[in-house]
């Protein structure tokens, strides 16, 4: 257990979910990192103050809302420009809480770098939602902007299913205002990809079984864990895309696309679909390594982690020192 004093340099984790910490704490302690949490759940800085020593690594999460931790996106985007200000080291900082928040600011990003996405209309509050569900091809899925755990995803196979969710009670309000309607894309093979980017270093794919029909089936850890009232996820899952290498085109161009982003450590996921195209469409910037993922993979993403955020701390306090 390493555990720093109030002074010494150490990897501070900003994050609001005490539940995602204890296998990344553990990765660290395992690799002797010296680790501190940083709630994003109030406090206060300074602004004149010069912030501790260290690296800063941001867990910012787009569900930070559903565990009652509203404000933790402001918190997050205030915190990290001050750290910033100061020339600290921040793991995926300011610009990557930006994409976390937003996936319309992700299919931007995708596309504009030349990414096939999947077709996405952005809508702001409620009053296009019926129009613009008439220019979609059915079935068609909704999702949250700033979304995560699945949130407001649905699949519609008739406009009059759409209308009546929109007027009735049912209606899942996002927290930003902002629904996305995107096509229903349909995979080659009953599963989507999530590869796993540490350092900004592809570390493994692992396919995710979508046979079940789930919108909620997440590699990550948190998705493994219930809600109250949920069904958790059954075993089994998950399996090495050992064909998809740090050398498959997709990975390429997603290494040089997160490096151009400011985003180190990512989960990002795609579909394969049954007409030939590769669609990235969802960019997790707070990845989590589930028990259950990282028993299938050559390679293990959380002790990754730990010595890419162990050397950033070395280099750090080889300057301050
Ligand atoms: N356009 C689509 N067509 C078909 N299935 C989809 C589509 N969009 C999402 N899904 C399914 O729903 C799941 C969740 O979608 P998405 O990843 O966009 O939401 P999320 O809120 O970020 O979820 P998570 O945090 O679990 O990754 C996907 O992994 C996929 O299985
Ligand atoms: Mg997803």
């Amino acid at each position: 257990m390493t555990r720093p004093t109030a002074d010494t340099p150490a990897v501070h984790i900003l994050h609001e979910n005490e539940e995602w910490i204890p296998p990344l704490a553990a990765a660290l302690d395992a690799a002797g990192v010296a680790h501190r949490e940083w709630p994003l759940t109030g406090g206060s800085i300074d602004l004149s103050a010069e912030p501790p020593h260290g690296v800063f690594w941001s867990r910012l999460s787009a569900s930070s809302h559903t565990r009652g931790h509203e404000h933790a996106k402001e918190q997050a985007r205030a915190v990290l420009r001050w750290l910033e200000s100061w020339g600290r080291r921040v793991v995926n900082g300011s610009r990557a809480v930006e994409l976390e928040v937003s996936k319309a600011a992700q299919y931007t990003a995708l596309r504009a770098a030349g990414f096939e996405v999947p077709h996405t209309v952005v809508v702001f509050g409620t009053g296009d939602l019926k129009a613009r569900a008439r220019e979609l091809p059915l079935p068609f899925i909704t999702k949250h902007n700033q979304g995560g755990k699945g949130l407001g995803v649905r699949r519609f196979d008739t406009l009059a299913e759409f209308d009546a969710y929109v007027d009735g009670p049912e209606f899942e309000h996002p927290v930003d205002g902002i629904t996305l309607l995107q096509e229903y894309v349909v995979t080659a093979a009953p599963f989507v990809t999530r590869a796993e980017f540490v350092g900004g270093r592809f570390v493994y794919a692992v396919e995710v079984d979508t046979s079940a029909g789930s919108f909620e089936l997440c590699p990550a850890e948190a998705c493994a864990v219930p809600e109250p009232g949920a069904v958790a996820e059954p075993a089994g899952l998950f399996r090495e895309r050992v064909e998809v290498s740090a050398e498959h085109p997709l990975v390429v161009a997603l290494e040089a696309f997160l490096a151009e982003q400011g985003v180190e450590v990512a989960g990002v996921e795609f579909f394969e679909t049954a007409d030939g195209r590769t669609l990235p469409y969802d960019i997790n910037t707070n990845t989590n390594y589930s028990p259950d993922v990282e028993a299938v993979t050559s390679r293990s993403a959380a002790a990754a982690l730990a010595r890419f955020l162990g050397a950033e701390l070395a280099a750090v306090s080889a300057v301050a020192a």
